[in-house]
Order: structure tokens, then sequence, then C-alpha cells
């Protein structure tokens, strides 16, 4: 039979096949409650503008509690011959309250309709993020104060490059989630408009009232066009454009994780509580928690590319395709807030072996550039001439298979005749972090200011 919605102008209902790839009711059911509260919203401004009686607006309310109540009670049953939730309430409040219910979709679409519910299902969703991920800057920041001092090799290429502190990268990725963060607040601020009202495309004949619903639902302004309000989901891209991002951030942290955890470094330790076992080798103990947040990052990237591939090609405005915004943003969206929470746990409790790293720093020849800087400062000899005496020496210390702390002074001098033993005090480790004193740089000094920096900045939030 036709559908009772918009069934006026069918003779006979839809094949079974139009039915399933018609429905959307398995995922977007999801968006009840800010269906509902836009409804609430939408027929409290129908009352006041008296386009509705207050008669038939009170059984509306009332009939839209009940609903929500009877979902969040899990007894709401669904039929993919209702589409979406949005014919779910809508055929629901029917049974409910009668014909009254027919007035709630006045001067109003399910265009502009699901464009609302979906910012508010993802402003809901960027809060609720942005509250992990400063959970996670927290666990960060503890981890630095802890390992302000502890030195760590350095890398670039993955090949040893320079000693630098464990607290000071534990600082980089604070800089890296604390953006993420901005995004997501600029993100928010363009989300935060009302296109309710935007009706199917055109805007409405009836005097409705723009502003009161806008802000009824905590949104800023209303959008100012209703063809751009119904039609774009630049709002959704951009969330996902930061979840890619702090994925990808969360992403590096993780393999680092990993490396850092194989019998190879044992830089770091994961707790138990963030590993796993093998059903054959008794030995292990696998970063699953850290792997999985790496493997989900690709996910986030996938989201991001099939909205805006799928969005491309649509001409104004609304177009069924459009649907299919919902699925990639639920996915990333519960895929992240997973992997934040794993990570925060996983910082929290990972055991930092400060002497292996401590001991690792040295290898490579890390403090070759210290080296160099020396002849520079001491013997004031061009930095390109002390980088060749240097990296003579390097070969120096390469053919004796020893450190270049333990070349002789007379080694030392067969190379360049002005080198004193004074050269011994920057060689070593702690020294080289220790006079990494330029703004932002290495020195466990200039990390506890840092922290200090974060600690106050985020106190004030
Ligand atoms: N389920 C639809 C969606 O998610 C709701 C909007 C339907 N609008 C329409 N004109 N068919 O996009």
């Amino acid at each position: 039979s036709a559908n009772e919605l918009w069934g006026g102008r069918f003779a006979k209902g839809p094949a079974e096949i139009m039915e399933r790839i018609n429905a959307s009711i398995d995922f977007d059911r999801r968006l009840y409650a800010q269906d509902i509260m836009g409804s609430m919203a939408h027929s409290s401004m129908l009352m006041a503008c008296n386009i509705i009686s207050e008669a038939d607006g009170q059984k509306i309310q009332e009939g839209l509690q009940t609903i929500l109540r009877e979902i969040e009670a899990g007894n709401f049953k669904t039929d993919p011959a209702l589409e979406d939730i949005h014919m779910h309430v809508e055929a629901r409040l029917r049974e409910l309250i009668g014909d009254a219910a027919g007035r709630l979709h006045t001067a109003r679409s399910r265009n502009d309709q699901v464009a609302t519910d979906f910012r508010l299902w993802v402003r809901d969703t960027m809060d609720h993020l942005d509250r992990e991920l400063a959970d996670l800057v927290d666990a960060l920041l503890d981890q630095a104060e802890a390992e302000a001092d502890t030195v760590m090799p350095g890398f670039t290429h993955l090949q040893a490059a320079q000693p630098v502190t464990f607290g000071h990268h534990m600082l980089a990725y604070v800089e890296m989630f604390a953006r993420d963060r901005g995004r997501l607040a600029d993100a928010r601020s363009r989300l935060n408009e009302s296109p309710l009202g935007s009706a199917a495309l055109a805007g409405t004949s009836f005097p409705i009232d723009r502003e009161m619903t806008s802000k009824a639902l905590g949104f800023d302004r209303p959008t100012a066009n209703s063809l751009d309000g119904v039609s774009d989901r630049d709002f959704a891209l951009e969330f996902l454009s930061f979840a890619s991002i702090c994925s990808m951030h969360l992403s590096r942290l993780a393999e680092e994780i990993v490396i850092w955890s194989s019998a190879q470094f044992r830089f770091v330790e994961c707790s138990d509580s963030f590993s796993t076992g093998s059903s054959i080798m008794p030995q292990k103990k696998n970063p699953d928690a850290a792997e999985l947040i790496r493997g989900k990052a690709g996910r986030s990237a996938g989201a991001f590319t099939s909205l805006l591939m799928m969005m491309k090609g649509l001409p104004m405005t609304y177009g069924k395709d459009m649907q299919e915004d919902k699925e990639p943003v639920f996915d990333a969206a519960d895929n992240l807030q997973l992997c934040l929470a794993a990570m925060s746990g996983m910082i929290r409790d990972i055991k930092v072996n400060g002497e292996v790293m401590t001991a690792a720093s040295g290898a490579g020849f890390t403090t070759a550039t210290d080296l160099a800087d020396w002849l520079v400062q001491k013997l004031d000899m061009p930095f390109r001439q002390a980088h060749h005496v240097t990296g003579a020496l390097v070969k120096l210390a390469e053919e004796n298979t020893c450190g270049l702390e333990d070349l002789s002074l007379s080694q030392m001098q067969s190379v360049e005749g002005g080198i004193t033993e004074e050269i011994y005090k920057v060689l070593g480790v702690q020294n080289s972090v220790a006079s990494r004193v330029s703004y932002g740089g290495t020195a466990p000094t200039k990390v506890r200011e840092q922290i200090a920096r974060w600690r106050e900045k985020l106190g004030q939030e």
C-alpha cells in the first residue's frame, strides 16, 4: 500500500528492494533525541506565532515526550517502510495523538529537519570529543612532568639524531592535540547556525520565527540562505577533517608506542590493561590498543573521503545521496572516541624505562652536533668546517667501534689540534639536552616552563 505520510499521489507502494535501499532507520535512529528536540522547538515556535493552536501544540509536545521515553526505554518498533527516524517519530505521534500530529510538519520539510538534527548531533559529539581530548592532553602533561629530565634519543628518519627528553617528546603531542582542539572549536563555531525554517529549499510563506527556534536549540543564529541551509554538509566535512587529522596524530603516537615497546627498544612497557597475549607464544605481550588506534586512523580518512566524494557532484539543493552523510560521520566519531579514551588510558599507565632510554641516547653519535657547536664556539671555526672535522671524528670512533666520548684526547687532537679536555663535557647526553635552552628547546628547564604555561592556559578554560 502507498505510504501514509506522502502517499497521496501514489497508486501503489514501493518494491521491496526500493524500501530497502531507501530506508535509513537502522542508522539514523541515533538522531532520535535531536529530532525530538528539534520538533519541540519547532512546535513551540508554531504556537507562539499562532500558526498552530495551543491545544494542538500541547498535544504534540506531550506526545513527543512520550516517544522520547519510549525510545529511551528501548521499546520503539521500527519499520523500514517508514524510511527514517523523522517519519518514525511522526507516525508514532499520529498513533498517540491522532490528527493533531499532522500539524507538526507545518512550515517544515524533512530537508531542514534532517539538516538541523544532524548539526545538533555533530555539535554534541564535538563537545564530547573535546572533553576526551582535554583528558588526553592532561595525561600527556602528567607524563611530561614526571619525565621532564629523562633523556632519550631523538630521531629523524628513525635514525638517532640528537638526545632529547621524554618530557619534551610528550609536549610535542600536547601541541598537536591542542591544535586539534582548536580545529574542533573553529569548526563548531561555523556549524552553529540553524537551518530550521529553510523548509524544503525556498523558505516558507508561514510567518515563522527562525530566531526563536535557533535560540531554543542553542544555535548562534539562523542560516541566512535557505538553499544553503538544506543542502550543504560542510559542517560534517569539517568535523571529519578534524577527525582525520586528530586520528593521524593519535596514529603517530600509537606507532611510537609500538616501536618503543618492542624488545629491541624497551623504552616503554604498556600496562597489562592495554595489551594482549599470544595464543601460541607465551612470552608475548602485544600493544594491540596502539595498533588498533593506528589502524582505525585509516577509517577516519576514508570517512572524510567518502563524504567529500558523495557531495562533490550534487547540484543545489537536497539530493537523496545526502542520506549517505551519516554513516561515515557516526563511524569516525565512534572510533575517535574509543581511540582517545584508549590513548589516554595507555599514556597514564605506560611505564617509562628511563635508564634504557638514556643508555640508548648516546648510540649513533647523537652528540656530534654538540661537538661541532663546541668547535664553533671555542675555536671560532666556521660551522661548515666544524661539521667536517666532527665527521672525521665520527669516522675515527666508528673505526675504533667506540663512542665519541671514548676517543682519547690525543686521538681527537690528531684530527683537530685545538681540541682540549673541555670537549668531554659536551659529549655527555645530559649536558647536551641541558644546553638546548632556546625557546621551545628540549632542555628540562624549558620543558618545565612549557608544562607550566600549558597548565595555566588549561586551568583558565
Ligand atoms: N532520511 C533523509 C536523509 O537522511 C531525510 C531527508 C529526506 N528528504 C527528502 N526530501 N526525501 O537525508
